[in-house]
């Protein structure tokens, strides 16, 4: 677990894909981090919805200049989405989908392996921030508990991703590479199973203990 007072977080432009529940959250979050600059990306710049958002814009150009796309989007409008985002090798892509009640389009088996297959090969990518309820991504935390926070995917990506999450907050454990991307989305149910079928409701999360 990093000490928060050692985080070094990199300087990053971040475009939010997504300005609901998820993309609100993670973007308050990151915006509040000393070098990073965030721009949603939304489908209509003009609505007043987005009123309160600093930076707003269309889909590709709030994509063009970003080092850093998360996709905050519900699972069914990522096939359609992603490919019109215009992203390149230089860029890096969190995926925080879930696909939750409803199979991932295209019969792929992650949501993660559906961005992949959307994205240019030289894209790197690297799911996270789908495992916990939205009101608690911007802290990573409930009272003193640093939240766990499971990630996977490529090296490069994974290690932008790694100090943000521990600089919102949470206790983030790399899991793998792209193979464990269907690992964490089974966290992420675990997580739904407990707040809407077991009761449990939205205000919990797991922390990792006697590591
Ligand atoms: N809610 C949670 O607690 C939670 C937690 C972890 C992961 N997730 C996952 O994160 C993703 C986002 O969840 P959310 O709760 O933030 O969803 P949401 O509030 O329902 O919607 C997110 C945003 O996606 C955009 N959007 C909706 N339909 C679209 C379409 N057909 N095409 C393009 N953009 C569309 C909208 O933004 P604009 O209208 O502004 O463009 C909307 O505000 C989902 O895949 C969800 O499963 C959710």
């Amino acid at each position: 677990m990093m000490d928060l007072a050692v985080v070094d977080v990199p300087v990053l432009d971040v475009a939010v894909v997504g300005a609901g529940a998820v993309g609100r959250a993670l973007g308050g979050g990151l915006v509040r981090l000393d070098g990073v600059t965030v721009t949603y990306a939304v489908r209509d710049p003009d609505d007043e919805r987005h009123a309160d958002l600093g930076s707003v814009a269309t889909h590709p150009g709030a994509c063009a200049d970003a080092d850093l796309v998360v996709l905050a989007i519900p699972a069914a409008a990522v096939p359609d989405v992603v490919p019109t985002l215009g992203l390149e090798g230089r860029q890096h892509v969190i995926d925080a989908t879930n696909a939750v009640r409803m199979p991932v389009p295209g019969g792929h088996a992650s949501m993660g392996a559906l961005v992949a297959s959307l994205l240019p090969s030289d894209v790197s990518m690297a799911k996270a921030f789908n495992t916990i309820g939205a009101e608690h991504i911007d802290g990573g935390r409930i009272g003193d508990d640093r939240l766990f926070l499971p990630i996977a995917g490529d090296d490069g990506t994974v290690e932008i991703v790694l100090p943000l999450a521990e600089a919102l907050g949470f206790d983030a454990v790399p899991l793998g590479g792209r193979e464990a991307f269907a690992l964490v989305e089974d966290h992420a149910r675990l997580w739904i199973q407990l707040a809407f079928v077991c009761g449990w409701g939205r205000d919990f999360g797991f922390a990792v203990r006697g590591r």
